[in-house]
């Protein structure tokens, strides 16, 4: 067996035990819901006519379960395959499903190579897995070809900047624990990171934090049998190979350089080299996560919201809370991907803020600030610049 599936076998990740699912749903991206339809369907995705999801390299179950649970709450109709190599994982996994009595989910033990034996579909989750594969591009070819002529993907892939100091430290440690049980493996590896100097940049990298929690954590992040990290640049080449459009970075503010440039410096470089601009002065972003559909579609992808028939849903904060900060400031502090972030918002937006609940559209909250369109959009598109480019505020009609 290929020693990445050995290792995915011995270790399934990330590691979870399917009792905790009556305590938490783990959510995050790709694939919250809310936000695929933002990035991939405009905001107007129709739920009810159904959608069928490809769950490519599904592991232990957290994207699986992310979108079973809540297109289930919804009441929304939806099949999903999940698909990969590892029988112990998708043990895991089922159980996980079992527990919270989800339904409507194959599975199968089979390598995402092998996407379109299973059928094409309108939404392919992707996370953490195509940069392990022996010939990446392959993968991200095989997923366009299971991909529905409407459909789009949601994938992560690691990003070199942020995980400063795992790769020499991978090659080291995988040279001397070669021929090693995993087991040991991770045991002589521990010694050994013990005994590397702070001053090694792995040391010095408070972002990585995986191998701390749990030995499966330990042995994805630091043994890894193959594992290659993709630039903004890379990523984006690698999908055009494979005939699809990035539609979204994500948090798009994430790749805007601007915050560190001086006034009236503003490169002209295209869009993909002023995202990698900005991934060069961050030098924090461990992972890409992106939105990718075909060319043909990419125009009608990402929500805007001059269509007042759109429905604004907020992550992570009620629509009170947010505007009673926005009322007291006009400003809105986060911390998000390591950063302290600044959103200025004009206080007048405040009562707009209060009434987004996921359920009442644009057009009603207009109505009820008594707002005349005009007016309502110059307000509403301060509260969009600021909260939708860092995934704070997003645009679906799934009732939730
Ligand atoms: C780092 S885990 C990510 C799991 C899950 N997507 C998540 O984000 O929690 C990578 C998973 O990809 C699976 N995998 C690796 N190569 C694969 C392939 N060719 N086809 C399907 N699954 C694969 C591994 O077995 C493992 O479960």
């Amino acid at each position: 067996m290929d020693k990445v599936q050995r290792q995915y076998e011995d270790y399934p990740y990330p590691d979870r035990d399917p009792a905790e699912e009556t305590r938490r749903l783990i959510v995050g991206s790709p694939s919250f819901p809310v936000e695929l339809d933002h990035h991939l369907f405009g905001g107007k995705r129709d739920w009810a006519a159904g959608t069928s999801i490809l769950v490519a390299g599904g592991g232990t179950g957290d994207g699986l379960v992310q979108l079973a649970q809540i297109l289930t709450r919804a009441g929304v109709p939806h099949e999903i395959t999940y698909l990969d190599l590892s029988a112990k994982a998708r043990e895991v996994a089922e159980a996980r499903v079992a527990a919270r009595g989800l339904k409507g989910i194959r599975f199968h033990t089979d390598s995402l190579l092998n996407a379109n034996h299973h059928g094409t579909f309108d939404y392919i989750d992707c996370c953490g897995v195509l940069h392990h594969l022996p010939d990446p591009q392959a993968g991200f070819d095989a997923l366009a070809a299971s991909l529905a002529p409407g459909g789009g993907i949601g994938l992560m892939v690691y990003a070199p900047h942020g995980r400063a100091g795992v790769y020499p430290l991978q090659d080291a440690l995988n040279a001397v624990t070669d021929g090693l049980s995993p087991k040991d493996a991770i045991a002589a590896a521990r010694q050994i990171l013990e005994r590397v100097p702070d001053g090694h940049p792995f040391k010095r990298n408070p972002h990585l934090v995986d191998h701390m929690a749990s030995d499966a954590g330990f042995l994805d992040l630091l043994l890894h049998g193959r594992d290659r990290p993709y630039t903004v640049t890379e990523l984006h080449a690698a999908l055009d190979r494979a005939g699809l459009a990035c539609v979204a970075m994500v948090p798009p503010a994430q790749y805007d350089p601007s915050p560190y440039l001086p006034d009236g410096l503003a490169p002209d470089l295209g869009p993909v080299a002023t995202m990698q601009l900005a991934e060069n002065l961050r030098g924090t972003i461990k992972v890409h996560i992106a939105y990718a559909t075909w060319p043909d579609r990419a125009g009608e992808a990402n929500a805007r919201p001059r269509d007042l028939s759109i429905v604004p849903h907020l992550k992570g904060v009620a629509g009170p809370a947010l505007a009673k900060a926005i009322a007291a400031k006009g400003q809105v502090r986060v911390t998000l991907a390591s950063e302290a972030v600044r959103m200025q918002i004009p206080k007048k937006a405040a009562p707009l803020v209060a009434t987004v609940d996921g359920r009442t559209p644009l057009s009603a909250i207009a109505a009820r600030a008594r707002l005349d369109p005009v007016g309502f959009g110059a307000l509403w598109s301060e509260v969009d610049r600021a909260l939708s480019g860092w995934g704070i505020l997003h645009y679906s009609r799934l009732p939730v």
